[in-house]
């Protein structure tokens, strides 16, 4: 019998490969040191294992600019700030979409209120996909980035990137993608698909720890910095340096944080190579595992979602059937707000789900169910086991038929 029956991926990926913990506590013992800022070896080796996680996740996420251009920071949260405050200005237009986690939607009121800078957010299907033509429609002379959840967190539906890249490709904005929802599941290239900037967070499919993040940039874009400070080089400079990462990278960045980065992306190496062979490149491999991490989540979601649907007085939002999504799905035991089937959940069988509005709150407007008081969340992981399903099942349908 378990102890807990974990359904929080999509807030956090939990456990994380036994590698990330064993390289984290090997590292951060033998590499404690402050990178970057002295020249005696140990702090050449912490900078050389740096650089190679910026160059493992520039292959990871179909970079093929400059490593450098891939910046550290804290998660998510603070990447979409770095680069809606340093892009964006008075007179600016910006497209988004009504799928918006708050880490977008924040920033961009902001702006609207304390900057001039005008937003425009989509509308999307009953199943949670944006229209590229709804995104063409709100182009505008002034359109300087178009910014896009590539996966909701509330719904699992999964836009067609290709394609919305496609009509920002008609026009001279950007496109920014928030990836949390989608890296570590679905193969992402940023040069193919024509993603100008690209903002992940470590901790969730990436297999990172919290508190590590990143941007990726794309040659030739300006991003201002929001934070400046202390690089390690160019001392003198008044200003913060022009060249990657510094310019967007002040401060002692997170060493444990890079560390369980770069042994999760060694990790995913090694499960694509177990599976297809040892010659392949840190792109392809990647991609392999990503193929079979997928597999293995859309199997949970499909008994998951097959199962919850037939409960009678269970409904199901977001995708059906075939359509592309994540491994995140939301639903609602009528006539029990949705934080209260989360704690009995937790209470009566040890199920771990997000009970709530998951920060995204005009998704809960359009759906409906912030009378609800939102909606409750199960997000398997490449780590569900199948008695973790049966339990959340028999789990739901305990509580909804009392
Ligand atoms: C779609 C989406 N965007 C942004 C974030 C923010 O991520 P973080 O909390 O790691 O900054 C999340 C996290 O829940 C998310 O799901």
């Amino acid at each position: 019998m378990k102890e807990h029956h974990y359904f929080d991926n999509a807030s956090t990926s939990w456990p994380k490969p036994e590698a990330v913990y064993a390289f984290m506590d090997s590292f951060f013992r033998s590499h404690g040191v402050n990178p970057g800022r002295s020249g005696y070896q140990l702090a050449i080796e912490a900078e050389q294992m740096i650089g190679e996680t910026r160059r493992l996740l520039a292959a990871f996420f179909g970079f093929g600019g400059d490593p450098n251009r891939v910046v550290f920071t804290q998660n998510a949260t603070d990447s979409l700030n770095i680069a809606l405050f340093g892009l964006l200005g008075p007179g600016d237009h910006v497209v988004s979409t009504r799928l918006e986690h708050n880490s977008v939607l924040r920033p961009l009121y902001h702006l609207q209120r304390e900057s001039r800078v005008e937003a425009t957010l989509v509308g999307r299907d009953a199943q949670g996909y944006v229209d590229p033509n709804d995104i063409r429609s709100a182009l505008r002379a002034r359109t300087r980035v178009v910014v896009v959840n590539h996966a909701s967190n509330v719904l699992g539906s999964l836009q067609d990137l290709d394609a919305i890249a496609e009509v920002v490709a008609t026009s001279d904005a950007l496109l920014m993608v928030d990836t949390c929802q989608s890296a570590g599941v679905v193969p992402i290239d940023m040069d193919a698909s024509g993603i100008d900037v690209l903002a992940f967070t470590g901790h969730k499919g990436l297999f990172g720890p919290s508190g590590i993040g990143g941007l990726i940039v794309r040659e030739g874009i300006d991003i201002r910095p929001l934070r400046m400070g202390g690089t390690g080089a160019d001392s003198l400079l008044p200003f913060q340096p022009e060249s990657y990462p510094h310019h967007l990278e002040a401060g002692t960045v997170s060493v444990p944080g890079i560390a369980g980065l770069n042994a999760a992306q060694k990790w995913f190496a090694e499960l694509g190579r177990e599976r297809e062979g040892e010659h392949l490149s840190h792109t392809d491999a990647c991609r392999a595992a990503l193929h079979s991490i997928d597999a293995v989540e859309r199997a949970h979601i499909a008994r998951l979602d097959t199962a919850l649907r037939d409960i009678e007085g269970v409904q199901v939002h977001g995708p059906a059937g075939n359509r592309a999504r994540v491994a995140v799905l939301s639903m609602n035991i009528a006539g029990i707000p949705a934080e209260q089937t989360g704690a009995m959940l937790d209470a009566d069988h040890h199920v771990c789900v997000r009970s709530g509005l998951h920060c995204a709150p005009l998704v809960h407007e359009d759906q409906s169910t912030v009378g609800q008081l939102g909606t409750v969340r199960f997000s398997p992981g490449y780590f569900t086991e199948d008695d973790d399903i049966e339990m959340a099942i028999k789990a739901v349908r305990e509580l909804a038929c009392t």
